[in-house]
């Protein structure tokens, strides 16, 4: 599978203290206020993993953060759940995604999405989930989701899902190629 292209002045990293984190402006007050005020603690105690893409400036181009989690089995569509036990699921969470302000639009959280699904899926060969979970902030983000397969969950119009079946085949297609 090819490496994920982000700007060649950019890098990703896992969020640490010396990383800017509270200068990150995304247009999102929620995104911005997580990423300086909870994701290093949460990743600290082991709740989530935050990865950041820094520029040359060393400046936080974007970030996403992923948490394991799980759901009930009610919690998600028949069609994502038809073969499985009638008990909590477990799921990834893609919690957080952002894009500075200043570099929204030119395709750097389409890849901050893609490579968050390919650490999904390399997660997913050691232990299992059955479907990435996002809870999305708005219809604007949730257009952006849908772009990539993701599916309302009937009923919670801002939850989509991504089930594992969907994901797999994926990192033969888009997710793998960006
Ligand atoms: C949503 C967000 C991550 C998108 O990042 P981005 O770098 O601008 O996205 P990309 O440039 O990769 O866009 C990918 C595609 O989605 C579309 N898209 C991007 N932002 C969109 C939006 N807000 N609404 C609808 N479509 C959008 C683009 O048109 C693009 O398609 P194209 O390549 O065919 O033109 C960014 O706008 C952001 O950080 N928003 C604030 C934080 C937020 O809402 N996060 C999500 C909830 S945690």
């Amino acid at each position: 599978m090819n490496p994920i292209r982000f700007p060649l002045d950019c890098r990703l990293k896992r969020l640490c203290r010396g990383h800017p984190r509270r200068k990150f402006r995304c247009g999102q007050p929620l995104v911005d206020r997580w990423l300086a005020t909870q994701a290093l603690q949460h990743q600290e105690k082991h709740l989530s993993v935050t990865k950041v893409l820094l520029d040359s400036e060393e400046s936080i181009a974007g970030y996403y953060t992923l948490a394991a989690g799980q759901v009930d089995f009610s919690d998600l569509p028949h069609e994502a759940v038809r073969h499985l036990p009638r008990c909590s699921l477990p799921v990834v969470v893609l919690a957080w995604l952002g894009v500075s302000s200043s570099r929204q639009r030119q395709g750097i959280g389409g890849r901050l999405l893609s490579q968050a699904l390919r650490d999904c899926w390399g997660v997913g060969k050691s232990l299992a989930f059955v479907a990435v979970i996002i809870d999305c902030l708005d219809d604007s983000s949730k257009k952006f989701y849908q772009r990539w397969g993701f599916k309302e969950v009937p009923g919670r119009p801002h939850r989509l899902y991504l089930s594992t079946k969907r994901l797999t085949a994926m990192m033969g297609d888009r997710a793998g190629a960006s």
